[in-house]
């Protein structure tokens, strides 16, 4: 029984209302983003970008040793992939680097140097030589013109650097590898996460099973949110569907703040990111929490830092707040305590209440966005489809999966969703950059 007085309940119940997301509006957002994919290929004007990669699905059967890069959050990684043959792939060896929030709006030359330093440590540790291909896998938007040569668009994930925008993130590696020694090393082929993953499991899936079909859809949902496909004689694409606009009809007051008061990325840019990825959901959460507090006698924790700061809640916290079966909800209540606040039952349970629903809209999003695209692979839905996903929110959110699985039942039916096989690739940057770089090499000698 709750305690909570009538009109209290009355503004949590509005909150937690105003992040359903029905089926009936998950359709439309469905047939937007399809519209919005057709268009976007042939260049007509659209909220999904449809960019070029110019790689092609790899049989399986690629082997040999592959350096690779991956810069797409506040991680980077350098490292020696062995492609092994058979669906195998073993990592030689990784270096870590962390990027301060300092790095996130400096130069872009200083970002390039850190990572052209952890591949000298690389390099150094397992004696590569100069014919070694090196794949980059830059997960933010990029405009490829050659598959190893890649414009750089408008960063997304918070990123703000100078000396970025409109220059080739290959070029600018090769420049740093030159200034730390390794003249001898180029980047042979650039690409995004979305389609690393994309192409890791198809040579997973291919080198184990010769007969074995390609995945169809490579999809991340970490930080940020995108998807990349295969759009048969278009080739692999990046749609950057993180940008994707038709979030209307499930979007609250709680959104358009987001989007309006973050300087980056932009207001109006990367939409559905800001309502689904990994980098936001805790944010959102503190947007309500912050506003309830104005209407309920409840949430008064504005004197925590945490509160009163955009990103003071981290995302990883709700998935800690929905996880808690307890009857007094002492993860909740630990979890609000190590960000400055104590709190009462009714508070812990009005916290995971709204956390819950945050998430599930996230995850009811992701379907429809992936009908879109399944939509424009096969209309009638017929056929087998493959999809690849990586991410710390799909991977490490409790039930994340089966929401976005109900939510497909839900838009095209238990069968067509049984058909479809998702499966969670983790870490696949790294492995996935090595495909593809053996893939480009593969194509060079044609
Ligand atoms: C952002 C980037 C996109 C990337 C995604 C997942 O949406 O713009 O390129 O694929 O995050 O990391």
């Amino acid at each position: 029984m709750s305690a909570m007085p009538a009109t209290d309940e009355t503004a949590l119940a509005r909150a937690v209302a105003s992040f359903e997301a029905p089926a009936a509006a998950l359709d439309t957002i469905a047939r937007d983003f399809l519209g919005q994919l057709t268009r976007g290929l042939v260049g007509e004007p659209s909220s999904l970008k449809v960019l070029r990669t110019f790689t092609r699905q790899p049989t399986g059967r690629e082997r040999g040793r592959v350096l690779v890069v991956d810069w797409g959050g506040s991680k980077g990684r350098a490292g020696l992939v062995e492609l092994a043959g058979g669906g195998a792939v073993h990592m030689v060896g990784e270096e870590v680097v962390t990027f301060s929030d300092d790095d996130k709006r400096g130069a872009a030359d200083h970002v390039f140097d850190v990572i052209a330093a952890a591949v000298r440590r690389i390099v150094d540790a397992h004696a590569v030589d100069g014919g070694c291909p090196l794949g980059f896998v830059y997960s933010y938007p990029a405009r490829l013109e050659r598959i190893d040569r890649a414009v750089a668009l408008a960063l997304t994930k918070s990123w703000s650097l100078t000396g970025l925008d409109g220059k080739d993130v290959a070029g600018l590696l090769n420049e740093a590898l030159e200034r730390h020694g390794l003249g001898r090393i180029v980047v042979n082929a650039v690409a995004n996460d979305t389609v690393a993953v994309l192409m890791l499991q198809s040579y997973r899936a291919r080198g184990g099973d010769a007969g074995a079909g390609p995945a169809d859809i490579g999809l991340i949902l970490g930080t940020g949110t995108n998807q990349a496909a295969d759009l048969g004689s278009a080739g692999i694409r990046n749609l950057e569907s993180g940008n994707f606009d038709g979030v209307g009809a499930v979007e609250t007051p709680y959104d358009v703040t987001v989007d309006r008061e973050l300087a980056e990325p932009k207001p109006g840019a990367q939409r559905f990111e800001k309502m689904v990825s990994g980098h936001y959901l805790g944010e959102i959460l503190r947007r309500v929490l912050v506003d309830l507090a104005e209407a309920t006698p409840m949430f008064h924790w504005s004197d925590a830092p945490a509160f009163a700061t955009p990103f003071g809640l981290d995302t990883e916290l709700l998935s800690r707040f929905d996880a808690d079966r307890s009857t007094a909800l002492s993860s909740v209540a630990a979890g609000l305590r190590r960000l400055g606040v104590e709190s009462t039952l009714e508070e812990r349970r009005a916290v995971r209440r709204l956390a819950r629903v945050v998430v599930r809209r996230s995850a009811r999003l992701v379907a429809a966005a992936l009908v879109g695209t399944l939509r424009f692979l096969d209309p009638g839905l017929a056929g087998r489809h493959g999809v690849a996903v990586d991410g710390s929110l799909w991977g490490g959110y409790p039930g994340f999966e089966r929401q976005v699985r109900g939510a497909l039942d839900e838009l095209i039916g238990v069968e067509r969703t049984k058909r479809l096989e998702i499966t969670f690739v983790k870490d696949s940057t790294s492995a996935g950059a090595a495909v593809i770089a053996a893939v480009a090499a593969q194509q060079r000698s044609e």
